[in-house]
């Protein structure tokens, strides 16, 4: 069978690009995407994917949702961009006004960015920088988790799991930092509470993905686990970070994952589903308490960081109309009647030869491999059979739009179990 022609634009631009996490002389040449929709991917050979991935957990309402749509085009005519340095814009202070309102506690203060490495780099900043304003020196170190993921910058690679968090090589060049086991136990949160004890006066602060820890491994702990992590923080004054820039939004059945255990965190970080999946954006919210730290007659108490791109209007704009969705649709209800499916739909790889595990949080599902060989065979075979799912490392997983219907999560869970099992029968 001859393959299909690609199109121009691919064949003239693809020995110009360097694609994200590729070893660019062996992957396989990418598919061509030309269209989205709904919970679809068109490719340009005419194929359509039904998606389990939300483009790397983003799409939210699934792709191309008018009432986003509509809000970006209206800003685009008005002001499609203007720096946020003295000046301010209603779709920014808007959106700050209503993260404030939605997120717990008194989250209060929001500073924008575009991408979620970035939001958590700021994040580390604040939190030094308000040790640094009230005179303690020496707290400049954080807490990290193994299995954590936290993004790809400087900052953020150094508090990722180092083995699993795609940045081993730069062991020994990245700031040092202490990632540790997440406690799940008495002993091992006794373990815990003496060693942030031990040093609380060089920690800076302790961050966590909150129940989910996702790039590293798909890892799930329970609510009372970080609520113990959340208390041990409190302890002993150490700042509490939580990264939800993959569960927030609904993704694990409530709107933040963080209230499923009740706690409220020093600072947040929001990015992905933030705009509903349709442009970058990020915010890092701070607490009262973290942001009164900076309050001072002394200009160089002030956070002295501000992106070109900070607040852009488009991207607040769709976040905006994202939290319409939230507040008109039931999106909530609708994580957790997918995970009710998943858990349904994935439980006949259970027991296979190989498979680890399976799990599901929220609208999330995992089916965990003891060892993927050949990763891009994998894939390849999720498209033969007509559906978007990427595993990585040793997971195969589902995140579809929470706006998935069931005919179309039970096409996602059948492939997951027919390529699983055919993997279980080779190996
Ligand atoms: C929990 C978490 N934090 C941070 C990031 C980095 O975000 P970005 O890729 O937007 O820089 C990711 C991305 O997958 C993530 O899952």
């Amino acid at each position: 069978m001859t393959a299909p022609e690609r199109p121009d634009w691919s064949e003239t631009g693809f020995r110009h690009i360097w694609l994200p996490y590729s070893q660019m002389k062996t992957a396989p040449r990418p598919y061509e995407a030309v269209r989205t929709e709904g919970v679809r991917v068109h490719l340009a050979d005419g194929r359509i994917l039904i998606d389990g991935v939300s483009s790397w957990w983003t799409a939210c309402h699934g792709y191309n949702h008018p009432h986003i749509r509509e809000a970006v085009e209206r800003q685009l005519a008005r002001m499609p961009h203007v720096m946020l340095g003295g000046l301010v814009h209603e779709p920014a202070l808007t959106l700050a006004r209503r993260l404030a309102a939605l997120l717990p506690g008194d989250l209060n203060r929001v500073f924008f960015s575009e991408s979620g490495s970035v939001s958590v780099e700021i994040a580390m900043k604040m939190a030094i920088q308000f040790w640094l304003n009230r005179g303690v020196r020496g707290r400049s170190r954080f807490v990290s988790f193994r299995h954590g993921y936290h993004g790809d910058t400087t900052g953020a690679m150094s508090v990722c799991d180092p083995d699993e968090g795609m940045h081993a090589l730069f062991h020994g060049i990245l700031p040092a930092q202490h990632v540790v086991d997440l406690p799940q136990d008495d002993a091992a949160f006794e373990a815990f509470d003496r060693f942030l004890g031990g040093r609380a006066e060089t920690i800076a602060g302790v961050i966590l993905e909150p129940l989910v820890q996702a790039a590293g491994g798909m890892k799930f702990h329970a609510p009372a686990a970080l609520a113990r992590i959340a208390a041990t923080c409190r302890r002993h004054d150490v700042l509490l970070i939580l990264d939800e820039i993959a569960t927030g939004f609904g993704r694990t059945g409530s709107l933040f994952a963080c209230e499923q255990a009740d706690v409220c965190p020093d600072i947040i970080t929001l990015s992905k589903a933030l705009t509903g999946g349709t442009m970058p954006l990020a915010a890092t919210v701070a607490s009262d308490r973290v942001y009164d730290g900076f309050l001072s007659d002394r200009p160089d108490h002030a956070l002295m960081h501000g992106p070109t791109f900070t607040g852009n209007p488009l991207a607040c704009a769709a976040a905006d109309a994202s939290l319409d969705l939230f507040e008109r649709e039931p999106r909530l209800a609708q994580a957790r009647r997918i995970e009710a499916q998943l858990a349904d739909g994935l439980k006949g790889c259970a027991g296979l030869p190989g498979v680890v595990d399976v799990r599901c949080r929220g609208a999330i599902g995992v089916v965990q491999l003891d060892r993927v060989p050949d990763l891009n065979a994998l894939r390849q075979r999720f498209v033969e059979e007509g559906v978007w799912v990427r595993p990585f490392a040793d997971v195969v997983y589902l995140m579809p739009p929470l706006v998935i219907g069931e005919d179309d999560l039970g096409t996602l869970t059948a492939a997951v179990c027919r390529v699983v099992s055919e993997w279980s029968g080779r190996r």
